[in-house]
């Protein structure tokens, strides 16, 4: 029997954690938890003789997969894996896997949450605008582009993407225009959704270059990664334009700021919460046990984001 930790500072949903138990005991395992935690070494102390780890949005640093002697997988039960360090996990014969798509739609409802409510002046009773016909970009075609595309479609809204790694027919057969360039998506698009992960290419990506060339109205969406965002810029061009606004899930460094020059133009996630519903908790959550279950019985890597040694 194998010790399968799932760790989340930020837990799972009950119903989530019922079913997660449910596969690691029928694979013959046992689940140990530990949620909420308030300090690295409570997640250090646990892991000390964890055989396998699910978390979420949980740092594996170095230090992590150093006291972890018996670790041989960990599974990011969700998509971005930039809270991973895959060449720790690399250097300590730890496989690294995520779990795509499996809480794309959760992410995809609350972008077009946050639109509707800011297109509706948070709901304040006046005169706010509608989604209908309007242009959304969707800057990266990945699981969640195709959710997005999918509403954005049954809000009649002219969708565009920009994906160098995506075949621009399979985009057109998902009813989107597929742009060439990054720069035409934002200079066609009023809305434009950020999908790509946060990773040395697209961190610190998202800025003035980009944003000034968006259209009148502009709002941008961001329930990627803050990093992606170039914040001081992102700042600049808002108080350049006055029309601009910013909606994101989870706060950006400077909230304060925001709160004091921007009212009424942004909207920020108390905590992330993209992925916070119980169907993305189940889906992810029960994905990673099953890859896991999976792995330690016949050494199956499907998913595995990290090279091996
Ligand atoms: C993801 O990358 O899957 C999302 O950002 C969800 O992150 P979370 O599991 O911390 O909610």
């Amino acid at each position: 029997m194998m010790k399968i930790l799932v760790a989340t500072e930020k837990p799972f949903a009950p119903v989530a954690i019922t079913l997660i138990r449910e596969v690691l005991e029928n694979g013959g395992h046992e689940l140990v938890l530990l949620e909420k935690y308030k300090t690295t070494q409570e997640l250090h102390d646990a892991v000390a003789d964890a055989d396998a780890m699910i978390v979420r949005s949980d740092i594996v640093d170095a230090a992590l997969i150093g006291v972890a002697p018996k670790l041989k997988i960990v599974v990011r039960a969700g998509a971005g894996y930039d809270n991973l360090d895959l060449n720790a996990c690399t250097d300590h014969n730890v496989v690294a896997m995520n779990t795509p798509g499996q809480n794309s739609n959760a992410v995809a409802e609350l972008a077009f949450g946050m639109m509707l409510f800011s297109a509706r002046g948070g709901f304040d009773g006046k005169t706010g605008s509608e989604l209908m016909g309007k242009s959304l970009g969707l800057h990266a075609f990945g699981n969640v582009g195709k959710c997005m595309a999918r509403i954005a479609a049954g809000l009649d809204m002219q969708i565009f993407a920009f994906d160098p790694f995506v075949e621009n027919n399979f985009m057109r057969d998902a009813g989107v225009i597929p742009v060439e360039t990054v720069e035409e998506l934002y200079s066609r698009c009023q809305y434009v959704s950020l999908h790509i992960p946060a990773n040395d290419k697209t961190r610190n990506s998202v800025g003035e270059k980009l944003l000034s060339l968006m259209p009148q109205g502009a709002v941008l969406v961001n329930t990627a990664r803050k990093e992606v965002i170039n914040e001081s810029e992102l700042l600049t061009v808002m108080v350049k334009r006055s029309d601009m606004k910013y909606l994101s899930d989870v706060s950006p460094d400077n909230a304060e700021l925001f709160a004091e020059k921007f009212a009424g133009r942004y909207f920020f996630t108390p905590k992330k919460m993209g992925a916070q519903t119980e169907e993305a908790n189940i889906n992810a959550g029960v994905a990673a046990a099953r890859q896991i279950v999976s792995f330690l019985a016949t050494g199956d890597e499907t998913y595995r984001v990290n090279k091996p040694k």
